[in-house]
């Protein structure tokens, strides 16, 4: 063997298909979430016979393919037939009644929303959907700050269902029961993966992300078993990405178990959630924190004040500890002279 046998060449890669680590990525298939999606099918084939559908709330802790399984249900919803409208929503990125509307209209292909006021974009919604039927997806659903289109929608449109996901079961208890009796939804867990469907998930996904035998079985192994421990795919997606460039670095044509070790030294620093899933605001209080990491929270409150942040302090402590529930940032109470104080701290760098 030569000296530089193993070594990249300029612009080699180490990674096939980098889109396959991202975190939006729909894989083909699905491996054991199959019962979940026939959960999901049966409550929406009622509008395939111009009945109205059921409603649900998934449920279960981050990364194990709740959103994954709705959009694996959409896309197949979509491919099967054109009579039913599948909307689907994160209600981080649209936490208004009005965002959601604007949202809906965009994806019924609606666009003269322009100057038109939130009852206006309802009545266009319902007046378009109301000629098919609809299985309305809203994810993220506890980050949305009003209720009132869930209330539309389960008063104005006739064939529906409403599908909802959430990271916190408890959630459904703090509806309003105007809406929770009109909704009665169905309540499906995710469960989190066993170690074995942990890593022929993983196995799968590098499949498509890396040419074979890139990876050593160690290395391989070395992270299914942390993806295992952490519970959450997405950080196995991460410690992939991330060994493989480490590897790279070296230029080298194979990912080993060091390059993983150095990879998962990493991990205290990445977000659980992609930060392009919060709302605006969201990022812009986050971006305050990662200027400001230690600072107590009132100070904090002040700088976003100062910087044109429009809502009031209860809003931003909410946004703050849900922030911090989805591990974005983390806080820790301190004792101070005028009482316990809450300190907030950057957890991450940006992935
Ligand atoms: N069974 C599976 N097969 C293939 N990929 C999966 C599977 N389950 C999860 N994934 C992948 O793991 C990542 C995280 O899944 P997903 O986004 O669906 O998590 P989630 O449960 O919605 O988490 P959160 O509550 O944080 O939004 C995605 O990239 C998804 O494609
Ligand atoms: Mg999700």
């Amino acid at each position: 063997m030569g000296l530089f046998d193993n070594i990249l060449k300029d612009g080699e890669s180490l990674i096939k298909m980098e889109e396959a680590l991202d975190f939006e990525f729909l894989p083909k298939s699905l491996p054991f979430r199959e019962k979940e999606q026939k959960f999901i099918a049966e409550i929406i084939k009622p509008l395939f016979q111009s009945r109205n559908g059921r409603n649900v709330v998934m449920h279960g802790p981050p990364g194990i393919g709740k959103t994954a399984a709705a959009r694996h249900v959409v896309r197949e919803l979509e491919e099967e037939t054109a009579d039913i409208y599948p909307i689907y929503i994160n209600c981080w990125q649209n936490n208004t009644t009005y965002k959601i509307m604007i949202e809906m209209c965009e994806q019924l292909g609606y666009r003269l929303v322009q100057n038109k006021k939130t009852v206006d974009l309802c009545k266009v919604v319902a007046s378009m959907v109301n000629k098919k039927s609809a299985v309305f997806i809203f994810d993220e659903i506890d980050k949305a700050e009003e209720y009132d289109f869930l209330y539309f929608i389960l008063e104005e449109i006739y064939k529906k269902s409403i599908v909802l996901i959430t990271n916190f079961k408890e959630w459904i208890a703090t509806l309003d029961s105007r809406i929770k009796s009109r909704l009665l939804p169905e309540l499906l867990e995710f469960k989190q993966y066993t170690e074995h469907e942990t890593k022929e998930i993983m196995k799968i996904r590098a499949g498509y992300a890396f040419p074979e035998g890139v990876w050593y079985d160690p290395a391989f192994t070395r992270i299914a078993k942390k993806t295992f421990e952490v519970k959450d795919i997405r950080t196995g997606l991460f410690l992939m990405r991330e060994a493989a460039l480490i590897a790279e670095g070296q230029s080298k044509k194979n990912v080993e178990l060091i390059d993983v070790e150095k990879a998962i030294a990493k991990l205290d620093d990445f977000s659980i959630k992609s930060s392009t899933d919060l709302e605006e605001d969201s990022k812009f209080i986050l971006s305050i924190v990662k200027e400001h990491s230690g600072k107590k929270i009132g100070d904090l409150y002040d700088i976003y004040q100062k910087k044109g942040g429009k809502h009031t302090y209860k809003t931003f402590q909410r946004k703050i500890s849900d922030l911090d529930k989805n591990q974005f940032i983390s806080t820790k109470k301190q004792k101070g002279t005028g009482g316990n104080t809450t300190i907030v701290e950057k957890k991450l760098t940006d992935y």
